[in-house]
């Protein structure tokens, strides 16, 4: 049953699915690469549908990788400018967890009674590497990396130690856009209200036919 008809209100949205590194370049059924669509645009949409409904804050799950992420991929979601053999899965990764922070960003100022923020969890070991390696592969890094990065019980508590703080940040004049590692930390784009701006515009645009 769709979400929208199962609820009166929601308190909290997270915003979390998303993929990362797919090989070669993947388009959605409506035709967008598939790192924009997964990680931006289906959160962009779901949010648009249920906002009405968000009492107190959102999460958009975001990436450290953010940082390495063009802040006007919006004008190439589909590589064609770039270059389709050019494709890159982790700079298209990049690109999608920088629109997520653009993202939070343009939901503050269109949703300015809801706080709305962009959460690096760091790096936690999750089913998140499936398009990078082969099963083998992936169970041999496993047996390393379990020693360095955090469990996934781990990265969801970043996740809430962040939606936890909005509670006592709501009454500031500026408060936090960004948390890593569940404190608050400067984004690189915090001021960048253009490229948020024509994000936001560009994916209403995209998605139009199922805001009606
Ligand atoms: N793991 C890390 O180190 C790390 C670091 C920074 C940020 N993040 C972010 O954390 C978030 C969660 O990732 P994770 O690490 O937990 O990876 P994960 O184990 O691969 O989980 C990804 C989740 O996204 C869902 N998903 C993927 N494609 C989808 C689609 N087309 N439609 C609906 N749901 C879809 C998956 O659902 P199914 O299982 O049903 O496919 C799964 O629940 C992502 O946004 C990721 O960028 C992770």
């Amino acid at each position: 049953m769709p979400v929208n008809a199962q609820t009166a209100h929601i308190d909290y949205l997270i915003l979390n699915a998303g993929v990362m590194n797919i090989p070669s370049l993947e388009l959605s059924s409506d035709g967008y690469e598939m790192h924009f669509a997964v990680n931006h645009l289906g959160h962009y949409l779901f949010t648009r549908r249920l906002v009405a409904k968000v009492r107190k804050a959102m999460i958009v799950v975001g990436s450290g990788f953010y940082i390495m992420g063009a802040t006007d991929a919006v004008d190439d979601v589909n590589w064609d400018r770039r270059g389709r053999d050019k494709y890159d899965g982790m700079a298209a990764y990049a690109d999608s967890k920088m629109a997520n922070t653009l993202f939070a960003a343009a939901c503050n100022r269109h949703y300015p009674s809801i706080r709305t923020i962009a959460v690096n969890p760091g790096a936690v070991l999750t089913e998140l590497m499936r398009h990078s390696a082969t099963p083998a592969t992936q169970n041999r890094l496993r047996k390393v990396l379990k020693h360095v990065f955090r469990s996934p019980a781990e990265g969801a508590r970043a996740v809430l130690a962040a939606l936890a703080d909005t509670a006592s940040t709501v009454t500031q004049k500026k408060p936090p856009l960004y948390y890593r590692d569940g404190r608050p930390s400067r984004a690189v784009v915090e001021g960048d209200t253009f490229a948020a701006d024509r994000l936001w515009e560009e994916s209403e645009n995209m998605v139009r036919a199922y805001l009606a």
